[in-house]
């Protein structure tokens, strides 16, 4: 099997092979604690990863292991207590808030579990959103490779309300590339929806990655979406603790099964 689960002991995750040649988001000596004294809870403890551009990578572990935390802190929707969140070439802790908003609105999009869609927006209306917030003008051709691909040219007028929750997903996947970020960030995009539609939202996650160029990173706790990806990186109280190329679920499952048996104890290196 072309499958190695790793606990690294020091050095970064490397990039995805595939694209060496630009790292899109980036975490070093990553470290979240939420809370203080006797309530502290240290969700992230010195992270060091690379995404890489043009990848579609899974983040997965188990409950409470960081996995959004993590997300938080790469997307500049929260700041870490130490290390560094890098968005490209950017450090996001040298940003003041006004940088950081910036920065979410023009460089990054976001899905979520629960779609998150503006209730008396049509669908063409919630996908138009983050460029009406920038003062920009949708590139027409842009809008209609996105509607077409998620098969949504039938529903651009309807409110979410008239929508499947599958439907409701595509068009907030819609929305998070209309403006072109430079990474989707999307956290459990599957885990509200059925497994058919959650299939389609992830085929196209996959496709926005191999035929549009975009970069993906999203966080799930199902092994068959995080098959869907390039590459999957395993964390474990709050640290990186494996990563598996080109995954199958039955990698997935093996290396999630690898971490159960390892904890998190040494820095040896297993193979699934
Ligand atoms: N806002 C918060 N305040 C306090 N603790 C938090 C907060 N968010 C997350 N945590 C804790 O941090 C740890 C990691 O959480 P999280 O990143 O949500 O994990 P995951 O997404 O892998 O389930 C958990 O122990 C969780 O309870
Ligand atoms: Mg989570």
């Amino acid at each position: 099997m072309d499958t190695t689960v790793y606990v690294p002991s020091g050095p970064a995750s490397g990039p995805d092979p595939r694209r060496e040649d630009a790292v899109a988001s980036r975490a070093r000596g990553l470290t979240k604690v939420y809370g203080q004294g006797a309530a502290a809870v240290r969700a992230l403890d010195g992270v060091d990863v690379d995404f890489a551009a043009g990848a579609f990578t899974a983040i997965m572990g188990p409950s409470g292991s960081g996995k959004s935390t993590l997300m938080h802190l790469l997307a500049g929707l929260d700041q870490a207590t130490s290390g560094e969140a890098m968005l490209g070439t950017t450090r996001l802790s040298g940003l003041d808030d006004g940088a950081l908003t910036r920065l979410r609105r023009d460089r990054v999009g976001f899905v979520f579990q629960s779609f998150n869609l503006l209730p008396m927006f049509t669908a063409e209306q919630n996908v138009l959103l983050p460029l009406e917030l920038a003062g920009q003008k949708p590139d027409p051709a842009w809008l209609d490779t996105l509607v077409d691909t998620l098969g949504l040219r039938q529903r651009l007028t309807h409110r979410p309300s008239e929508l499947s929750g599958g439907q409701q997903q595509r068009v907030a996947i819609a929305r998070a590339l209309i403006a072109k970020p430079e990474v989707v960030f999307a956290d459990e995009p599957t885990g509200n929806l059925d497994s058919r539609s959650g299939a389609e939202v992830l085929s196209f996650l996959r496709r926005s990655v191999r035929e549009l160029g975009r970069t993906v990173i999203m966080v799930t706790h199902d092994p068959t979406a995080a098959a869907y990806a390039d590459r999957v990186v395993l964390l474990a109280d709050g640290r990186i603790a494996g990563d598996i190329v080109d995954p199958t679920p039955d990698a997935v499952l093996a290396g999630l099964d690898a971490l159960r048996t390892l904890e998190t104890s040494t820095g040896s290196a297993v193979s699934a």
